[in-house]
């Protein structure tokens, strides 16, 4: 198996059992297949996403006893084992044959210790995926929906269910362009998948005439009619008062929306283009991370996308990131072999990371942040 996605023209990466990204089509049905790899336009994001960690390098420091690293980290009140987490996917669900691929997730964070973002969109209801992370602390990720009582009733349940911080994702109240889907009208959402956390909700359910089980496709019409609030700064407070929970906003990509987040009550910042799924920009999530980084301050700050090797999430790291989260590679461990595949990628992901500290000399990742990065 392999940690490297199959998306980006940059060879393997951790071929480590001979696994090689080719097994993927074979097992993902074609329509989930299009849905994780694919992205926004001539996907030149999210090429780009991968492709620009090459663009950074790091000096290796010697005569440094690192025969020990910690790679350890304190952030937002979790103890966690090291820097890397799972990022929210949506469609996780859908990953592994049997339908309940965020159960996996959630199965591989608790045996690797690695948090998982839980999605909003999810096959299985937020109170059994937080469950099955067992002690490793889990996330909420929230798509905020129009409804604003359907949102503070899901921020609740998942403030119940235990997450320990809640994830506002700011950059997909509506789709981007993706032709991979649009051209075989492929929308999972819309064929009542990953809809769960809506279907079983008291509020959401209180909307509907019938119930979801008797009439699906309207459950899926007022799903879609309340999807994808647009969020303004207006909102931070609202937002806000929803919880109590650290408050993560997530699609940030420019300086200046970090520090107005800040000064709006966000408690972390999480850099990222969502993996090249939504706007075809060019500018690679790595590059924003260097610019956003430096003015937050003690603010933790999140960042994906792009990230195909322990090296990248060392690289991210330096460059400022709090946490590094993987996205599609973890899916395709999902694919491939359920929990255990999803753990191996981690695994893999972290093996590379602390043997990369190893012979560069950072026992700890203060001295990764001190070494920093050089553009290449
Ligand atoms: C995502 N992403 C995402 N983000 C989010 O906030 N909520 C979600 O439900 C989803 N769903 C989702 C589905 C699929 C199939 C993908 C590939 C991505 C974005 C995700 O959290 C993350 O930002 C990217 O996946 C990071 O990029 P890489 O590592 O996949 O390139």
């Amino acid at each position: 198996m392999s940690s490297a996605s199959a998306d980006s023209r940059r060879p393997v990466q951790t071929q480590c059992t001979g696994c090689p990204t080719a097994s993927i089509p074979a097992a993902m049905p074609p329509s989930v297949l299009g849905y994780v790899q694919g992205g926004c336009g001539d996907e030149h994001t999210q090429r780009w996403n991968a492709d620009a960690f090459a663009r950074w390098g790091m000096v290796p420091r010697m005569l440094v006893d690192a025969g020990k690293r910690d790679l350890s980290v304190r952030v937002l009140g979790m103890d966690l084992a090291s820097p890397l987490f799972m990022a929210p996917i949506g469609v996780t669900g859908l990953c592994t044959q049997d339908g309940h691929g965020d159960l996996a997730a959630a199965r591989a964070s608790a045996v690797t210790g690695v948090p998982l973002a839980i999605s909003t969109l999810s096959n299985d209801p937020v109170e059994q995926v937080a469950a099955a992370c067992g002690t490793t602390p889990a996330m909420f990720q929230l798509y905020c929906p129009r409804d604003e009582e359907l949102a503070a009733s899901l921020v609740s349940r998942a403030e119940r269910a235990g997450a320990k911080a809640l994830v506002v994702t700011l950059d997909t109240w509506v789709t981007g362009w993706r032709p991979r889907d649009l051209n075989v009208a492929n929308f999972p959402q819309l064929r009542g998948h990953v809809l769960t956390n809506y279907f079983t909700d008291p509020v959401f359910r209180s909307r509907l005439a019938k119930p979801p089980e008797e009439d699906p496709r309207a459950a899926i019409g007022a799903w879609a009619a309340t999807f994808g609030r647009v969020l303004t700064w207006a909102d931070l407070p609202w937002l806000r008062s929803l919880t109590s929970l650290p408050l993560v906003l997530k699609g940030i990509c420019h300086p200046d929306d970090a520090a107005r987040a800040i000064d709006g009550g966000a408690d972390a910042i999480y850099v990222s283009n969502h993996g090249g799924r939504q706007a075809n920009g060019g500018v690679a999530a790595i590059d924003c991370l260097a610019k956003v980084a430096p003015v937050c301050g003690d603010v933790p700050v999140f960042f994906d996308s792009g990230v195909r090797s322990g090296t990248d999430v060392v690289k991210a790291v330096a460059l400022g990131a709090s946490l590094v989260g993987v996205g599609r590679p973890y899916s395709y461990g999902l694919a491939l072999g359920g929990a255990d595949g999803a753990a191996h990628v981690l695994r893999c992901l972290l093996a590379e990371a602390d043997l990369l500290m190893a012979v560069n000399g950072w026992p700890t990742l203060a001295d990764v942040r001190e070494a920093g990065a050089v553009r290449v």
